[in-house]
């Protein structure tokens, strides 16, 4: 059985993009020797400004985490920063990671660019992935379940983990590899992909009223089609994209319909909207009843960590003999 090590950074709420892109790959692994981490120090890479909702977003997360299907009793549920051996990883690591490595990274790159109100020059997001790469080795993981924007930072975990053994002739961890989910990405109601900073997402923790009424108000439809009566294109609608993944047994008729202007906008969003809050809501009444139960995702969020601590205690002795630290 393969060990499976992923993270989400909490940074807000999850949304279904979160959902159908990772947590269902999740969901599916979490069997295995699965371990999931709330990547709180990668959260205060971008966000060491707010330090106020780091904690409350980790909680936030907890609980979609659990609400979405993850099993307590089938996976290792933990917060990054209490597992202190993922920073010492990170400082070896960093010893033997170019610069150039970190600043050609495209992530990187992009990042800095796109969120130009913050100071980013920082030693700290320079090394995200440097700390990512530490994540996964710590735990000898080999498979890690991301969405394809994380391809170049799994590209480098493998690049400095091969250079760790080359330099010190000694192979400590497995090369790991991505597993990408299924699903294309999710479209936001704006119609671009489904992000935070969009603000265009529907959440986990959206009502159905909430989810009817951003529907209803905010999802764009197919833009050329302005009248009942003119034909649409389903291929250029996020409300069809939407009735592909949550009404399969409808989507011909669907589309049919459209691009013969047999149905309204309106009546075909309420369809889609039906079949979605279906979909959610027991995630939502699974949600509901985790908030109620602070002490036991505390106790969940504690046993996590010490399991994964035993784990990553041992690889980081490992570590700390090849280089040279310990006898
Ligand atoms: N960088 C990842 C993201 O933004 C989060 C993350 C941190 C992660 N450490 C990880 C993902 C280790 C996979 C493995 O989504
Ligand atoms: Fe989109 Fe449905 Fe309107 Fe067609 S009928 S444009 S699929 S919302």
């Amino acid at each position: 059985m393969s060990r499976v090590l992923s993270g989400t950074r909490p940074t807000g709420k999850l949304h279904l993009g979160h959902l159908l892109g990772a947590l269902e790959n999740y969901k599916k692994l979490q069997g295995q020797d699965a371990f999931f981490m709330i990547a709180d120090l990668h959260a205060l890479t971008t966000e060491y400004e707010h330090k106020t909702t780091i904690a409350q977003n980790v909680m936030e997360i907890v609980i979609d985490y659990l609400a979405s299907g993850l099993e307590p009793d089938k996976c290792t549920m933990f917060v990054q920063s209490e597992v202190l051996e993922h920073a010492n990883l990170a400082l070896l690591f960093s010893m033997i990671t170019p610069i150039s490595w970190l600043e050609r990274n495209p992530t990187y790159k992009d990042q800095i660019n796109e969120l130009r109100g913050k100071d980013l020059h920082t030693h700290g997001f320079l090394g995200y992935p440097v700390l990512q790469a530490a994540d996964i080795a710590i735990y000898k993981a080999e498979k890690v379940p991301v969405g394809e924007d994380q391809l170049p930072h799994l590209e480098l975990t493998r690049e400095i983990i091969r250079r760790f053994h080359h330099l010190y002739e000694k192979d400590v961890f497995p090369e790991p590899v991505a597993v990408l989910t299924q699903v294309p990405k999710v479209l936001g109601l704006d119609g671009r992909k489904m992000s935070k900073s969009y603000k265009n997402g529907i959440y986990l923790a959206d009502s159905a009223e909430e989810v009817t009424k951003k529907i209803k108000t905010q999802m764009v439809t197919d833009p050329a089609r302005k009248r009942r009566e003119d034909k649409g294109d389903p291929e250029k609608c996020p409300v069809f994209s939407y009735h592909k993944l949550f009404n399969k047994e409808r989507v011909d008729g669907v589309a049919d319909e459209c691009r013969n202007a047999l149905r309204g906008c309106v009546d075909c969003k309420m369809e889609m909207c039906g079949k979605l809050n279906q979909f959610l809501d027991p995630i939502r009444e699974r949600r509901q009843s985790w908030m109620k139960k602070p002490k036991e995702i505390r106790e969940i969020l504690d046993q996590g960590a010490a399991k994964a601590r035993s784990v990553a205690r041992q690889t980081l002795t490992e570590a700390s003999q090849a280089m040279g630290l310990l006898p």
